[in-house]
């Protein structure tokens, strides 16, 4: 569907053609002064100096083709020359009456649909989920759903680190508790148990011990990167291991993103990208891009309009090991063979920006993607604590996702503790508006600030939260059910009926702005615009219910209508809320 503005726009453009003047003065924003109009034009003032000419004249001009049209209510040539405009509430109603049945309330979708890898959670095997994964995986998830709604082709790659001193270093430490091991004996030929031999809290304990061992002990550090160095060059027992502690550490994730609405299309993990390596390496030292300097692989990254020093992307270490880089570019041949993506969207916390930066040239310069191939980072910033610095637990130490998730439902079931629900409906309500407490509080905010996280406000029913979005969905889908129980369901035949008070006007609007929004929050990739969106949104509904008795209301006709506007705003609500990765449950 054509958006309001975009409508409003055409006519007057229209106009300014009509009256002599360029068409690109025809240019509409909402109004700053919602007090005096909806919708204003500043082009006859831009015009003046072209046509040198009063801007006023030119306003009055514009404005005296457009008074008779049916779009407005109120079009007026206010000094020095704006234009305000009011649309008419029969055209405002029957825009609406459009959206409700239009699909996907008339959201434009893709003309040329995309490609898109999203490249988020980003969780590194054996080692916990921490709240340092939950900004990715939060962000990206609504990256992936909103490009879907658009009617792009996403595709979610979890993107795993596997592959680095951390499988060496539990492997060293199994073998050190474990000698008798089989996958620790040289001569086995037969098959490996299939049965891990350890539980997911077992290999959390292992590898921040073998973690600080390492760092006091070099030996037992050489040893670990030495048996990294088997496992990548395929010696079978290490193999076998390292598939049971992806195993073991992917059921744990899966649980844990589960909880958060997260979810992969693809667990594609670093050491996918390793048979990629040789030929990539080849081709880029074949076609003069990579050269050795002080003994390792580089390609030369900087160009002349820089600002700051980028330095040289390194491909290979001067001993022939990989890098994170390596695998990186790897990835993308990788992603280039199977999907031929027309963009790839890596949601990372923002400290490596840089590294990204290099990564994105390297690849475009050794031509791993075409040029018009959109290489994207999202940085994120830091979930911080109320003092200000990065969150952590009260013992100091990194909370795991689980504890943080736990918390706030704990939380949110409290707040329902005086409420008639019974206990395991209780606890879902909580589950549900505890997932989006923790949610919203992280996407209200634009994805590359630090922001505070704090569990009052974010579980709180009032304000800019999750809750009380929620809360805005239970209360209409409360009045409907009141109503259809009374009335049965509401006839939607013709039209809605214009409206006829300002808070009526104001939820209209609000609820035609959908299309806009949607499509600013996909391009700008910024999820904050439609948490703004959707609190503003509730807002004016909770002014409309506020200020109209609904149920009471006498007038059949306009009760349908009203009845069928929040219905609206009911489901554009859910379509958001949806679309940020949260659900609303039906009571609260
Ligand atoms: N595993 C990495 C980390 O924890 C994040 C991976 C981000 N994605 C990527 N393609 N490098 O820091």
């Amino acid at each position: 569907m054509e958006k309001l503005i975009n409508q409003i726009k055409k006519e007057v453009t229209q106009a300014f053609v009509q009256a002599g003047y360029e068409e690109k003065y025809g240019m509409v924003s909402v109004s700053n002064r919602p007090d005096l109009c909806q919708y204003q034009c500043n082009g006859a003032l831009a015009a003046a100096k072209q046509y040198k000419k009063a801007p006023i004249m030119i306003a009055n001009d514009v404005v005296s083709r457009l008074e008779q049209s049916q779009t407005f209510a109120k079009i007026e040539a206010v000094a020095p020359g704006f234009i305000n405009m009011t649309v008419s509430g029969a055209y405002l109603a029957a825009y609406v009456s459009e959206m409700e049945t239009a699909d996907k309330y008339g959201v434009d979708e893709a003309k040329n649909p995309k490609t898109i890898v999203v490249d988020y959670g980003g969780p590194n095997i054996a080692k916990p989920l921490h709240v340092g994964h939950l900004r990715s995986a939060i962000i990206g998830e609504s990256i992936k759903r909103f490009g879907r709604y658009m009617g792009h082709k996403v595709i979610g790659d979890a993107h795993l680190g596997d592959w680095g001193l951390q499988m060496g270093l539990i492997i060293t430490e199994c073998k050190k508790r474990n000698p008798d091991w089989v996958y620790f004996d040289d001569n086995f030929t037969g098959e490996y148990p299939t049965e891990p031999p350890f539980t997911m809290s077992e290999l959390e304990e292992i590898y921040p011990y073998a973690n600080a061992y390492s760092k006091e002990h070099p030996e037992y550090r050489e040893e670990a990167q030495n048996a990294t160095f088997l496992l990548q060059n395929g010696k079978a027992g290490y193999q076998a291991l390292w598939k049971h502690i992806l195993n073991v550490s992917v059921n744990d994730l899966k649980k844990n993103y589960n909880k958060l609405n997260v979810t992969f299309d693809l667990w594609k993990k670093e050491s996918d990208a390793q048979p990629y390596i040789a030929d990539m390496v080849a081709d880029m030292k074949k076609n003069g891009y990579a050269y050795v300097s002080d003994g390792a692989l580089v390609v030369d990254v900087k160009e002349e309009t820089d600002k700051k020093e980028i330095p040289p992307c390194m491909i290979l270490k001067s001993d022939g090991a990989t890098l994170y880089n390596t695998t990186d570019l790897a990835t993308i041949v990788e992603r280039e063979k199977l999907f031929q993506p027309d963009a790839i969207v890596y949601v990372v916390d923002k400290r490596q920006e840089l590294y990204f930066e290099q990564v994105f040239r390297c690849a475009k310069k050794t031509k791993l993607v075409d040029d018009n191939v959109e290489l994207t980072f999202l940085g994120f910033g830091t979930m911080n604590g109320k003092d200000g610095k990065p969150f952590k637990t009260r013992e100091g130490g990194v909370m795991r996702l689980e504890t943080l998730i736990q918390s706030i439902t704990d939380a949110v079931y409290d707040k329902l503790s005086g409420r008639e629900f019974e206990e395991a409906q209780a606890k879902e309500i909580a589950r549900m508006v505890g997932v989006a407490a923790l949610k919203y509080g992280d996407l209200s905010n634009q994805a590359s600030k630090d922001y505070v996280f704090d569990i009052d406000r974010f579980a709180s029913f009032e304000g800019n939260t999750g809750p009380y979005i929620l809360y805005t969905i239970v209360r209409i889908k409360s009045i409907l059910q009141k109503y259809a129980n009374t009335k049965g369901s509401v006839s939607t035949t013709g039209g809605l009926l214009a409206p006829v008070s300002e808070s009526e006007t104001n939820l209209m609007l609000e609820v035609a702005k959908f299309n806009d929004m949607m499509e600013v929050a996909f391009d700008e990739k910024a999820p904050h615009k439609m948490c703004q969106y959707i609190y503003e949104l509730s807002n004016t509904f909770a002014r409309f219910y506020h200020e109209n008795k609904i149920l009471a209301q006498e007038d059949i006709e306009r009760q349908g209508s009203w009845i069928r506007l929040i219905s609206l705003t009911k489901g554009v609500l859910e379509t958001c809320v949806d679309l940020l990765g949260m659900e609303a449950p039906d009571q609260m």
